[in-house]
C-alpha cells in the first residue's frame, strides 16, 4: 500500500489547461479514467467558460432545474425555473400556487433596487464631528460615487444618499457611512463596491481617521421584495387546516429554533429561483436571516391571518438582491435561458416573483406540517432517489419507488430486496 500523502502545495495550477488540472487533480486523489472522463463533462456549461468564472475549474455539478406551474403573479401567469437537489421543493410551489389560482394568485410589490456600501472609519478621536465633517461632503461624495460608474447613471441608477453613524463597538467608536445607490438591474456588489473602495481614502482625509473595510451590506433593506396571496378556506381544506397553520406561524414567529426551520423551507424556493437565474444565492441567504433578526429577535419572514371571509392570507418581505445583469446571470447560458423562460424586464421584476416562490413554499410547508405531516410527500419523491441508489434504471425507478411507498419503507436495505424480487420476477 502506498502510504505516502501527495502534497497539496500545487502552484500555479490555475495556470495549467483544463485537462492538465483534472490530470494533477487525478493523480493527487488517485481517479481513474472514469471520473476524469465525469470531470470532462460539462453539461450545459461550457468548460471554457465556467473556467474563467472561477479559480482552479476541474468540472462542474449539476442539480435539477425544474419549472414550477400554476403561478399567477401580478395577474400575469409565469413558469418560474427552479435549481435544487431537494426532490419536494418544486412540487411545493405547484400546490400552493395551484389552490391559489382561481383566487387571483399573488401580489408582489418592491421597496425600490437601492444597495448599501459600508466604509469603516477608526481612529478618530471626535467621532461626532467626523460623522458631520462626512455628511457635509454630500455633493462631493455624490459626484465621486456616480464618476464610478457613468453606464449606471445612463440607466437611471447611481448614487441616492449618504448616512453616516457613530457605532459603539469593543474596538472603541467607529465612524459608519452608508453609501445608498441605486444600482437598478445590477445586483450592485461591483458597483458599490468600487464606490467604497474610492471613497474610502477622502473620507480618511477629511476625518484624520483611519479607513478599514468597505464593502456592500446584504443586508440589503433598501431593496425589499414583498409578496402577499389569499388562499380560500375551501381550497384549502377548511377551518381546521387554516388555524393549524396559523398556530404553525405563532410559533415560528415565538421561536428562533422553529424560526430557523421555517426559513429554510422559504429558501428552499427562494434559493431555487435564485440559483436557476445565476444569482448569487448565499447573498440573498444571508440577507434574509439578518433582516428575520432586525428587530433584535429572530422572527418569521412571512405573515398569515384570516381574513374577514374566513380565507388564509399570507405575505412575505425580504431583501432581494438579485440583478439581470453581471456575472453568472449573463454567463451562464442556463441562467439565461432560466431568465428567457421567466421573460423578465427588469431586476425589480425577479425579485418580485422570487419572494412570490417564498411564500408559495412556506404555504406548501406550514400546510404540510399541520396536517399529515411532510413525510407522506416527501417520501413519495425520495422514494425515486432511493430507487436510483439502490441500482433501479429507466421503468424500474418509478416502479421500486411505487413499492416502496406502498409498503411504507422508504430505505436502501428495502429499496435492493425488492429490486432483486423485481428483476428475478421478469
Ligand atoms: C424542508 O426542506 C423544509 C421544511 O422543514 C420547512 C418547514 O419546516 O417549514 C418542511
Amino acid at each position: 500500500m502506498n502510504t505516502h500523502t501527495p502534497s497539496s502545495r500545487i502552484g500555479g495550477l490555475h495556470k495549467l489547461a483544463v485537462s492538465e488540472r483534472i490530470a494533477r487533480l487525478a493523480q493527487f486523489a488517485q481517479l481513474g479514467a472514469d471520473d476524469q472522463t465525469l470531470l470532462a463533462q460539462t453539461g450545459n456549461l461550457p468548460a471554457e467558460t465556467a473556467d474563467h468564472m472561477i479559480e482552479n475549474f476541474v468540472g462542474t455539478m449539476n442539480i435539477p432545474m425544474g419549472v414550477a406551474t400554476n403561478l399567477r403573479i401580478d395577474g400575469r401567469d409565469r413558469l418560474v425555473p427552479m435549481a435544487t437537489e431537494e426532490s419536494s421543493v418544486v412540487a411545493a410551489v405547484c400546490n400552493a400556487a395551484r389552490q391559489s389560482y382561481e383566487a387571483g394568485g399573488f401580489v408582489t410589490s418592491m421597496s425600490g433596487t437601492r444597495m448599501i456600501a459600508q466604509i469603516q472609519l477608526t481612529g478618530v478621536s471626535d467621532p461626532q464631528h467626523a460623522r458631520l465633517r462626512i455628511l457635509e461632503r454630500l455633493e462631493d461624495i455624490r459626484s465621486m460615487c456616480d464618476a464610478c460608474d457613468p453606464v449606471l447613471v445612463k440607466l437611471g441608477g447611481g448614487f441616492r444618499d449618504l448616512e453616516v453613524c457613530v457605532l459603539d463597538t469593543r474596538g472603541g467608536a467607529m465612524v459608519i457611512t452608508h453609501l445608498i445607490v441605486d444600482t437598478r438591474d445590477a445586483m450592485g456588489a461591483n458597483a458599490v463596491n468600487t464606490m467604497a473602495e474610492k471613497l474610502a481614502p477622502h473620507i480618511a482625509q477629511w476625518t484624520s481617521g483611519t479607513t478599514n473595510l468597505r464593502i456592500l451590506s446584504n443586508l440589503a433593506d433598501r431593496r425589499l421584495a414583498r409578496a402577499r396571496c389569499v388562499w380560500p378556506l375551501e381550497a384549502i381544506g377548511g377551518a381546521e387546516v387554516r388555524d393549524a397553520m396559523l398556530s404553525a406561524y405563532h410559533f415560528a414567529d415565538a421561536d428562533p429554533y422553529r424560526a430557523a426551520t421555517h426559513h429554510k423551507g422559504i429558501m428552499n424556493g427562494v434559493s431555487a429561483v435564485v440559483l436557476a437565474t445565476g444569482n448569487d444565492t448565499r447573498a440573498v441567504e444571508a440577507g434574509a436571516h439578518a433582516f428575520a433578526a432586525r428587530g433584535g429577535r429572530y422572527a418569521s419572514l412571512t405573515t398569515w391571518e384570516a381574513t374577514d371571509r374566513g380565507d388564509l392570507a399570507g405575505t412575505i418581505e425580504l431583501p432581494m438582491a438579485v440583478g439581470l445583469v453581471g456575472g453568472a446571470t449573463k454567463v451562464h447560458p442556463m441562467a439565461r435561458l432560466a431568465l428567457k423562460i421567466l421573460n423578465v424586464g427588469s431586476a425589480e421584476e425577479l425579485a418580485r416573483i422570487v419572494a412570490a416562490v417564498g411564500l408559495a413554499q412556506n404555504f406548501s410547508a406550514l400546510k404540510a406540517l399541520a396536517t399529515t405531516g411532510i413525510q407522506k410527500g416527501h417520501m413519495a419523491l425520495h422514494a425515486q432517489n432511493i430507487a436510483m441508489m439502490a441500482g433501479a434504471v429507466g421503468e424500474e425507478i418509478d416502479r421500486l419507488a411505487q413499492v416502496l411507498v406502498a409498503r411504507g419503507m422508504v430505505r436502501m436495505d428495502v429499496a435492493e430486496v425488492e429490486l432483486g424480487l423485481m428483476r428475478d420476477q421478469r
